[in-house]
């Protein structure tokens, strides 16, 4: 499989920025290769202008949030359909900062991920144990109820872990961590959907060119999802190249 390298870009970088960092990332990763992918997550507002500078290239295109709605009286949101029609092919959705600022919970999750699929396009749903569980040993426990609630029944997606510890905290899991959580993650899809051998496991949190190699060399690690460091293009470039 090939490893999913996703920049999640957040509410960073002005219009200008983004085009540049998307051109500079689609010129270099102008041909498809069957190492990794890149898949680059700006802000909804500049899914366009990013769409148009990697247009040709290998680069995809994902959102950032989607609603779980075709259409309708929901202002300030924007549909499965009107981001694949702006380039999207991924939409992240459940992350943690999604779950603890907008109060998302795994059944609205599940349902935003159903009608990502049904529009055509592939969810990157986020779990992750926040660092109170993660000290009272309920790691476990907590991201097998996030796979259980929030998983599509069916379709394709792909499932990012990220502790919510080590987002933006410098705090990386320890490789045994990391190896551990994934192992759990593909046992626990196993018991929810079929095909679970094919599901991505994508690690996140604090994940820099110096950790990337280890990273995406742990099994059942079948890329990153990398925030601060997707902002830098050389940094991300180099994790792109430890895969
Ligand atoms: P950092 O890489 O900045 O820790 O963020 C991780 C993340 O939340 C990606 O979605």
């Amino acid at each position: 499989m090939k490893k999913l390298i996703a920049g999640n870009w957040k509410m960073n970088l002005g219009r200008n920025d983004a085009g540049n960092l998307a051109r500079n990332l689609a010129e270099k990763a102008a041909q498809a290769n069957d190492k990794y992918e890149l898949i680059l997550c700006p802000p909804s507002v500049w899914l366009t202008d990013v769409a148009d500078a990697i247009k040709g290239s290998a680069v995809k295109l994902g959102a950032q949030d989607v609603h779980e709605q075709d259409k309708g009286a929901f202002t300030g949101n924007l549909s499965a359909n009107m981001l694949k029609e702006a380039g999207a092919a991924y939409a992240l959705i459940g992350h943690s900062e999604r779950r603890q600022y907008h109060r998302e919970d795994n059944v609205l999750i599940k349902s935003k991920a159903e009608n990502a699929i049904k529009n055509g396009l592939i969810p990157i749903i986020c779990v992750g144990e926040v660092e109170e569980d993660r000290n009272a040993g309920r790691q476990n426990e907590v991201v097998g109820q996030q796979i259980a609630e929030s998983l599509p029944a069916s379709g394709e997606f792909v499932v990012a872990y990220e502790p919510v510890w080590a987002i933006g905290t410098g705090k990386t899991a320890t490789p045994e961590d990391v190896r551990a959580m994934h192992a759990f993650i593909r046992s626990a899809l196993a018991k929810a959907v079929d095909r679970a051998e094919q599901v991505a496991i994508l690690y996140g949190g604090s994940v820099k060119a110096a950790n990337a190699p280890e990273i995406l060399a742990t099994p059942n690690v079948d890329g990153v999802l990398v925030g601060g460091a997707s902002l830098d293009e050389k940094e991300f470039w180099a994790i792109a190249q430890a895969a």
